[in-house]
């Protein structure tokens, strides 16, 4: 029998991505969200992509304990993906109590429904965020966690330990995957879904392609004096596409029962660190533009260096990053040119 898969945020960035992988693998997917941080357009990218104009969109906030309920009510649901988060460190520095409210409170409703149900299966979107600063790169999941440096960080943080209790306290009624993203970045192929950021982006591709694209005037790459290889700081950018399909296999892993443990964690990203510099070289090379760029003071609160040690996805799960960071970085491109209408 197909199974059903509720996408908490599924009309984001990576829920939209999250929920064609999920529809092109065969399972039956409820989207949800409550459209704070994204429009309608991928929720309609994702319908053309897959030819499916019969995806459930249930519009609702996750902190709402009824509506949780009612939707774990009104759909067969077997499993849940929860993305639904605020995810801007500035602004959880400015707003933290929002971003506590939200994130817990949403999380932990979602947690209830399904240890009210059963048999349940949950999977977080966790962030490499909560290595901090390592000691030691690449990252195993073994390595330990370091405070977080924002409220945003340490939301991501409570929500492990949040998901870890609940699955410990349920002697197996309830299951948990933990997956720790690294930098996730690219568009679909088809440019129908990618990054939408409000305002003035926070992360470094959306500000390369509107800045190539003349949305903006200049990029900011924050330091070159870190003490790595060019002096720009290094990270494990992950296409989003592939970063989709982790999800598949951690879904598939819980749905067959195939876990060696009620809660698993898995690293999310390639294992190949890249430079921001090296990253924006790459970017107008594939795409033949020229980014204008600045180099400015390091941003507070930037880590130097952060890759994966990606093996237990790749053997445990069964997963692999497979796109090159120029199909990744010509896809980002396309889907700005889709957003200009180039
Ligand atoms: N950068 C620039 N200029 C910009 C934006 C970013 O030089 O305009 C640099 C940053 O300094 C950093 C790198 O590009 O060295 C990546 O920055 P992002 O903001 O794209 O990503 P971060 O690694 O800072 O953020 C990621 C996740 C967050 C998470 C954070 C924790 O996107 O969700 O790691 O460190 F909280």
């Amino acid at each position: 029998m197909k199974k059903t898969v509720l996408v908490s945020g599924g009309a984001g960035f990576i829920g939209s991505h999250v929920t064609v992988e999920l529809i092109e693998a065969g399972y039956d997917v409820v989207v949800a969200d409550n459209f704070s941080n994204c429009d309608h357009t991928c929720f309609e990218g994702v319908k053309k992509i897959t030819g499916r104009e019969d995806i459930p969109l249930v519009e609702m906030d996750f902190c709402d304990a009824a509506a949780v309920k009612k939707i774990f009510r009104d759909y067969p649901i077997d499993a849940v993906i929860h993305f639904a988060a605020y995810k801007a460190v500035g602004e959880s520095v400015e707003k933290p109590l929002m971003y506590y409210k939200n994130n817990l409170l949403s999380f932990m409703n979602v947690l209830e429904a399904a240890q009210e149900k059963g048999n349940f299966n949950v999977l977080f979107s966790s962030s490499a965020t909560v290595y901090g600063e390592p000691d030691k790169v690449p990252v195993t999941e073994k390595t330990p966690r370091k405070p977080a440096i924002s409220p945003y960080g340490n939301t991501k943080t409570m929500c492990e330990d949040i998901l870890q209790d609940t699955v410990k306290a349920s002697h197996g009624s309830v299951k948990g995957i933990l997956l720790r993203y690294f930098n996730p970045i690219g568009a679909h192929p088809s440019a129908l879904i990618g990054e939408l950021p409000r305002g003035v982006p926070n992360n470094l591709v959306p500000f390369i392609t509107q800045t190539a694209i003349g949305k903006r005037e200049c990029l900011s790459i924050f330091g070159d004096d870190y003490p790595t290889p060019d002096g720009t700081g290094l990270r494990d950018f992950i296409d989003v596409v592939d970063l989709a399909k982790a999800h598949v296999f951690a879904v598939t892993r819980m749905l067959e029962g195939k876990m060696k443990k009620d809660c698993e964690i898995f690293n999310i990203g390639t294992g190949t660190p890249l430079s921001v510099m090296e990253l924006v070289k790459a970017f107008e090379k594939v795409n033949g533009v020229k980014v204008n760029y600045r180099i400015a003071p390091r941003r507070p609160g930037d880590i130097i260096a952060i890759w994966a040690d990606p093996t237990l996805a790749n053997e445990e799960m069964g997963w692999k990053a497979t796109r090159s960071i120029e199909e990744t970085l010509a896809a980002a491109w396309a889907w700005e040119k889709h957003l200009a209408g180039k």
